[in-house]
């Protein structure tokens, strides 16, 4: 892994950054239909569709970063559970985490969305809320059409709308997943701490509130019948 100043270029239409060779540098991950059991409202038009193979929803190019798994960080080999309140932990715990776990870093990559329909609710992301749920993210619109939906543990609520040169704020505590409206490939560049990590565990109980549906050719937005409160 470098950590010496270094770039790369996006290529577009496309969105795969040009370092990519297969090797350690970049991580590239790839989210068929079957991994996303559960998660369309239309469960039918989900396994018809699954009948028909197990096509590619979306890829993730990620820089590969140093980065603390989920709810635990390593320091000298040991791995040790973070608390929720691990951003305001000593600063010697900070230093210590810091020199060994990267806290300063971030990750960073593109997000690379197909078009496509499940039923009449467009190709997704998973989505998630970061595991260190104080951590925020950015997106930049680079390609393509959609929408980010978006909600906090205390049930607000929330959906921007995707396009080129857009630039999106998710803020610390939102959980969020986006949705290609377009025609083409929804590519975004982001940008999040390096010790985020992922809880997918959430949304795949309760869903989001909201979905993202075509009404007469249009996207709307709507309330997923399917969504449990946390009570
Ligand atoms: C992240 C980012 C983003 C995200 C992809 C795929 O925190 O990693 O939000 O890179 O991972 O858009 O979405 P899922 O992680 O929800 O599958
Ligand atoms: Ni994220």
């Amino acid at each position: 892994m470098r950590s010496t100043p270094f770039t790369f270029d996006i290529s577009l239409p496309g969105g795969v950054p040009t370092v990519y060779d297969g090797t350690d540098v970049l991580i590239r991950i790839v989210r068929p239909l079957s991994a996303m059991g559960g998660q369309y409202a239309d469960q039918e038009a989900y396994e018809a569709l699954l009948a028909q193979g197990d096509t590619i929803l979306y890829e993730v190019y990620e820089m590969r970063r140093p980065q603390v798994a989920d709810g635990y960080i390593e320091v000298a080999d040991e791995y040790i559970e973070v608390a929720d309140e691990y951003i305001e932990v000593t600063d010697e715990y900070i230093e210590v985490a810091d020199e060994h776990v990267g806290l300063g870093e971030l990750l960073h990559g593109t997000s690379i969305v197909h078009p496509g329909k499940v039923g009449d609710e467009y190709f997704m992301t998973k989505g998630h809320f970061h595991s260190v749920l104080d951590t925020a993210e950015v997106y930049y619109v680079l390609q393509g059409r959609g929408m980010m939906v978006m909600e906090t543990p205390e049930e607000e609520w929330a959906v921007e709308e995707l396009r080129p040169g857009r630039v999106l704020y998710v803020p610390p505590r939102w959980a969020h997943r986006s949705v290609n409206t377009g025609q083409e490939d929804l590519v975004t560049l982001f940008v999040y701490p390096g010790h985020a990590g992922h809880d997918y565990g959430t949304i795949e109980t309760r869903g989001f509130r909201k979905l993202v549906v075509e009404r007469d050719g249009q996207p709307t937005v709507v309330d997923n019948p399917r969504w449990r409160s946390q009570e």
